[in-house]
């Protein structure tokens, strides 16, 4: 019996340890589909519409402006430019994205996840999105509870209203 309440003991503690989830975009099924807007002139793959591809151009496949720096006067001294399917139709269903950081001197880009993307290959995605730890967990609406934010970061009030009044410094 004891030993029975040992094991059962370790499935729960390893259920509540293992927490990690993994899901991406499925994989490309095609050479490429333009996204389209208008529903009506599309045929729907997995993504966003397709242009029909006897009206695809290059200018689809070709996106302008990756090659200008852009101001990264902000507390993190950085600023990322992610560009997605959504500014870059020639992406839809290539399973890609792709993403430009400028630092200032001293810059960093902080801890950050692409949900959309896989956790080894983060930009897995035409659309991998960003969320920026410090900003979800001292920035949410509505906010996390005090006590647990205390306790998880073992720390008092203050230093979580600090860091509260901090939030929302978004660097893309
Ligand atoms: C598609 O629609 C969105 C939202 O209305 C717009 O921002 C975007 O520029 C449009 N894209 C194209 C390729 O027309
Ligand atoms: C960069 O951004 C900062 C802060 O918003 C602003 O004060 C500064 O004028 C900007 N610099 C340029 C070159 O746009």
């Amino acid at each position: 019996m004891k030993m029975e309440a040992r094991i059962l003991s370790y499935i729960v503690l390893w259920a509540m340890i293992v927490f990690l989830a993994s899901a991406s975009d499925p994989s490309p099924l095609q050479d490429f589909c333009v996204a389209v807007n208008d529903s009506k002139t599309a045929v729907f793959v997995n993504g966003k519409f397709c242009k029909d591809p006897k009206l695809a151009t290059a200018n689809d496949f070709f996106y302008t402006g990756f090659n200008i720096p852009r101001n990264t006067s902000n507390p993190i001294g950085s600023v990322a430019t992610l560009v997605t399917v959504d500014v870059f139709p020639g992406l839809n269903t290539l399973g890609i994205a792709f993403a430009r950081v400028d630092f200032a001197r001293s810059g960093l880009n902080p801890p950050h996840t692409h949900p959309r993307g896989v956790a080894y290959a983060a930009f897995s995605s035409q659309n991998p999105g960003r969320i920026d730890i410090a900003n979800a967990v001292f920035g949410s609406t509505p906010p996390i509870s005090d006590d647990v934010l205390t306790k998880a970061f073992q720390v008092d009030q203050n230093v979580i209203r600090d860091l509260q009044a901090q939030f929302g410094i978004e660097n893309n």
